[in-house]
């Protein structure tokens, strides 16, 4: 995609609204005059048989409906009612016409939008597309449009002229609920941030030391024990935290309806307290130990002496054929991280083991980039999470570990998702005043957020090291963790009292952060400026007032006044 024109501003007011889309698109063309009003004579238009776009048009009328109060008819306008007064510019509303047909050079997520004289037309080579293009409108309406109840319009939108595809095809966001747990509607709510922001990915770290949260047949001892604990919560102090199979589709059908795949995480070897508080036999000695709901990184991992394995591969089997199964990504993350004392011929034999579950599954593996270090199949992906520590080793005699990982893993052929953490861990502080949070990876302001890319996040300081080339990237993950997800951070807790819900919690640590990686992962390189983007924040942050997000009034950025 060529960069943005030179004569697109990506905020210009225009009658009273301004254009202000995150992430920016690849071509944006802001036009005088002829802005499209949507009216209560207002139609969404669709081929008769382009079922897809009329999928995508329902959703997005009823989503209308509640700020205008508009009842938006779907589907082929008759003859007669074809709004011949609103063509020329009538009162009455503007006709938003949607179709599938757009060609397949927009690929999977590309789309058109054009407006004017109060025809929009979005065209997109898929239903995702047009989805994506749909969400651009959404964004091109004002700020009114995000209220809850009925709101004042006028609803104008600028005469504009975008044509858009995404840079990276995984654009994913991580939620542990692992150590806090998330009811349903805290990930709908989450889903619904990812989707504004157009990330396609959301992957669930499902089990972790403090938690299990997946419900697997056959092993109900994971769910009686291991969902009896969150972080700080010891057991019998709530709970149990866990998705029933019906609750986990529940999650799964609302984020395929905004086109967003869940992948899910079962960490092992380390990160597995939960699982072994529950299964005995994943033991070395066959004791299982009491179920954990301390704050420590680095427990022992499940047992991988030769005795144990064929308990630990019986059980691989079930939790990641339950996780496949369950989930609606091509894709099973198999965790990775942090395992202390094991061999390589240990890690080795692990990931193997679950890369043959998962394949079993016709699914792909994902894992952190600890995982390079073992035997890979085709089509794997590392999760990099190293900082600017390691990358300051990239080129000297001195690599970290997480390089030698990463350069393992990519060697067998794996691509990359970039997550480095001091940049994308949105569990990091903005800045030491924070309620919450951590700060190992130091603290991560907007622009850290934001003046990075995944090819730079994985080279040497200066650059001249490169581990990955822009064809090896698949993509970019911003992962929220939980296990601090309390007042007062900066210690261990003393009170329950401390722990806030956690929307309180996600909406502080994602907004403003989550649109600037959004936007890594979107935009192209060239269309990117950390000055230019910081204005469309202000402007999404007015949005984020009327949808009553809480979000962190960075002070390094201008907010404007709260209306
Ligand atoms: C991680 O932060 N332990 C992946």
């Amino acid at each position: 995609m060529a960069p943005l024109k030179a004569d697109a501003d990506p905020v210009t007011p225009v009658a009273g609204t301004a254009v202000a889309i995150i992430p920016a698109p690849a071509h944006l063309q802001v036009r005088a005059g002829e802005a499209a009003t949507l009216g209560p004579r207002t139609i969404i238009k669709t081929h008769p048989l382009d079922d897809e776009a009329r999928r995508v048009g329902s959703q997005f009328a009823e989503f209308l409906r509640t700020a205008t109060g508009y009842r938006i008819p779907v589907g082929v306008a008759s003859e007669g009612d074809d709004h011949e007064s609103l063509e020329s510019g009538g009162a009455k509303g503007a006709i938003v016409e949607l179709s599938t047909r757009g060609g397949d050079a927009l690929g999977e997520e590309g789309y058109t939008l054009n407006v004017k004289k109060n025809r929009i037309l979005i065209k997109a080579h898929t239903a995702e597309g047009l989805f994506r293009g749909v969400t651009t409108l959404r964004q091109l309406l004002p700020r009114q449009i995000e209220s809850a109840k009925r709101a004042e319009g006028p609803w104008t939108i600028p005469a504009v002229r975008i044509s858009d595809a995404p840079r990276y095809e995984y654009r994913g966001a991580m939620l542990d609920v692992a150590r806090r747990f998330f009811e349903v509607a805290d990930v709908k709510r989450f889903i619904d941030y990812m989707a504004m922001y157009k990330l396609n990915a959301l992957h669930m770290h499902l089990t972790d030391d403090q938690g299990w949260r997946l419900t697997v047949d056959g092993r109900p001892a994971l769910t009686q024990v291991g969902a009896s604990t969150q972080s700080g919560w010891k057991p019998g102090t709530g709970g149990p935290w866990y998705y029933t199979k019906a609750q986990y589709r529940e999650i799964v059908e609302y984020a395929a309806a905004r086109f967003v795949d869940v992948i899910p995480e079962i960490d092992g070897p380390g990160h597995a307290t939960a699982a072994k508080a529950s299964l005995p036999e994943v033991n070395c000695g066959g004791q299982a130990p009491p179920p954990y709901f301390g704050f420590d990184v680095g427990l022992p991992p499940v047992c991988l002496s030769p005795e144990a394995r064929p308990a630990v591969k019986a059980y691989l089997t079930d939790v990641l054929r339950e996780a496949a199964q369950q989930s609606s990504a091509d894709i099973v993350h198999i965790g990775g991280d942090e395992v202390p004392s094991t061999t390589t011929e240990q890690m080795d034999w692990y990931v193997r083991t679950a890369g043959e579950v998962v394949t079993a599954q016709h699914k792909r593996v994902m894992g952190w980039h600890q995982i390079g270090a073992g035997t890979l199949p085709p089509g794997s992906l590392l999760q990099w999470w190293g900082d600017r520590g390691d990358q300051a080793s990239i080129g000297t005699g001195q690599e970290t570990g997480a390089v030698r990982d990463l350069r393992a893993g990519v060697a067998q052929g794996a691509r990359v998702i970039a997550s480095p953490a001091d940049r994308a861990y949105l569990d990091m502080k903005y800045d030491s005043t924070n309620p919450y949070g951590l700060s190992w990876a130091g603290l991560v302001n907007l622009r850290r957020a934001y003046e990075w890319d995944p090819v730079s996040a994985t080279s040497s300081t200066d650059g001249t090291h490169r581990i990955v080339s822009e064809e090896q990237v698949a993509g970019v993950e911003a992962p929220l963790w939980t296990d601090r997800a309390y007042r007062g951070s900066n210690s261990l807790p003393t009170s329950l009292n401390q722990f806030v819900p956690p929307s309180v919690y996600t909406d502080f640590m994602t907004y403003p952060r989550l649109p600037a990686i959004a936007e890594v992962g979107w935009s192209s390189a060239e269309a990117r400026s950390y000055d230019e983007f910081q204005r469309r924040v202000v402007t999404h942050g007015q949005r984020w007032d009327v949808q009553g997000i809480g979000y962190y009034r960075a002070p390094d950025v201008p907010w404007a006044a709260v209306s």
